[in-house]
């Protein structure tokens, strides 16, 4: 049985920062859903939620409230996921979900549809799908039409993320320190126990044994099962900035087979997801002030990387909009491609 043409959808973490990007999105795109439910903690029950010219309740997340649902987007963290997602599956629905918690789980797809939608294909209807970090998919929306090309064998990222990603309490107290200053007053750090204003951080993951902090873990390992590759080598470093929402990537790579300069740019502004911002003469590249509210990776900084064999390295500048294409967008596309591929006749 696949997801009716008009599903019964449920949003768990709707109030959080993705959720209400969710909500956003879903209205937007005009997607056609039978009804609505949004979930989040007992902290949130009762109030309110403006969709689509309404004002939608919001639930506590219990297992009674995740039943009679198709679909349920997940966006609360990956504890609640593990709790509640095989809860809402065993109830009857897909989830795509947008923590870690399921993202290297066998039988469990990994997508991001411009690289690997051909996973949503088979014959089997998913229980859970998994949206993946951030970080990677922005990266491989811009990287993959190049993989396709030539053949990536390594990936040097260096990150500059946008504190989005780490929740609206980060982005609220970001603007809250952007007041103090303003005001000559000490700096607001309930939330992330340091100064995020005029500062640049290591990634507030945790660091394992290796040195490697979660996120740039996830790098590695996502990009190897999305691409389905595990020799690619992916080189990471991820930091925090005081941007509001859109993370910047530096990405060199060294292909296995030659590839210049002119192709490349050809390929990217061909390429599905993708907006060139290459502009040398005028100094003008992707910024994340640009990409914040697009839909698209911006990429720029096509350049031949000299400190690698002739033909064999490029490196570029991405920057995604990490609470949109990095997050509720792409899972909404997963959605999208699952009614249009698994509609009930
Ligand atoms: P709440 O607003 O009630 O705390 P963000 O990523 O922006 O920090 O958002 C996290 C989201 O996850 C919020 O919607 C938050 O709801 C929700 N959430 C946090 N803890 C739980 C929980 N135990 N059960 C359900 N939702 C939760």
């Amino acid at each position: 049985m696949g997801m009716p043409s008009s599903p019964r959808v449920g949003i768990v973490g709707a109030t959080g920062a993705v959720g209400r990007e969710l909500l956003d999105i879903l209205a937007s795109r005009g997607f056609p859903l039978r009804s609505l439910r949004l979930l989040a903690s007992a902290r949130s029950a009762g109030s309110k939620l403006p969709f689509g010219g309404d004002a939608i309740a919001v639930e506590e997340t219990t297992a009674r409230r995740l039943e009679g649902l198709d679909l349920v987007f997940f966006s609360a963290g990956a504890g609640v996921s593990r709790q509640f997602a095989p809860v809402a599956v065993r109830a009857g629905a897909i989830v795509i979900d947008n923590s870690s918690a399921f993202r290297m789980a066998d039988g469990v797809p990994l997508v991001v549809p411009e690289v690997n939608g051909d996973r949503l294909e088979g014959a089997d209807r998913p229980g859970i799908i998994a949206n993946p970090n951030c970080s990677t998919i922005i990266a491989l929306v811009a990287v993959t039409p190049l993989h396709r090309c030539a053949g990536v064998e390594r990936m040097v990222v260096s990150t500059y993320q946008a504190v989005s990603g780490a929740g609206a309490a980060y982005m609220a107290e970001l603007q809250q320190q952007a007041r103090d200053f303003a005001a000559g007053r000490p700096y607001t750090t309930a939330v992330s126990g340091r100064q995020l204003l005029f500062n640049v951080f290591s990634h507030n993951s945790a660091v394992g044994a290796t040195g490697a902090n979660e996120e740039e873990t996830k790098l590695l390992s996502e990009t190897r099962r999305i691409w389905d590759d595990g020799a690619v080598q992916v080189s990471a470093t991820c930091v925090r900035v005081p941007v509001l929402r859109a993370h910047a990537e530096s990405i060199t790579l060294t292909f296995r087979t030659p590839l210049d300069e002119e192709t490349a740019r050809h390929v990217l502004e061909e390429a599905p997801g993708v907006r060139v911002v290459d502009d040398r003469a005028r100094n003008r590249f992707p910024e994340p002030i640009d990409a914040s509210g697009r839909d698209e990776v911006l990429v720029g900084r096509i350049r031949v990387d000299h400190g690698q064999p002739p033909g064999r390295g490029l490196m570029l500048f991405a920057c995604g909009d990490q609470l949109r294409k990095g997050a509720a967008l792409n899972a909404v596309q997963i959605a999208e491609q699952l009614l249009a591929s698994r509609v009930i006749a």
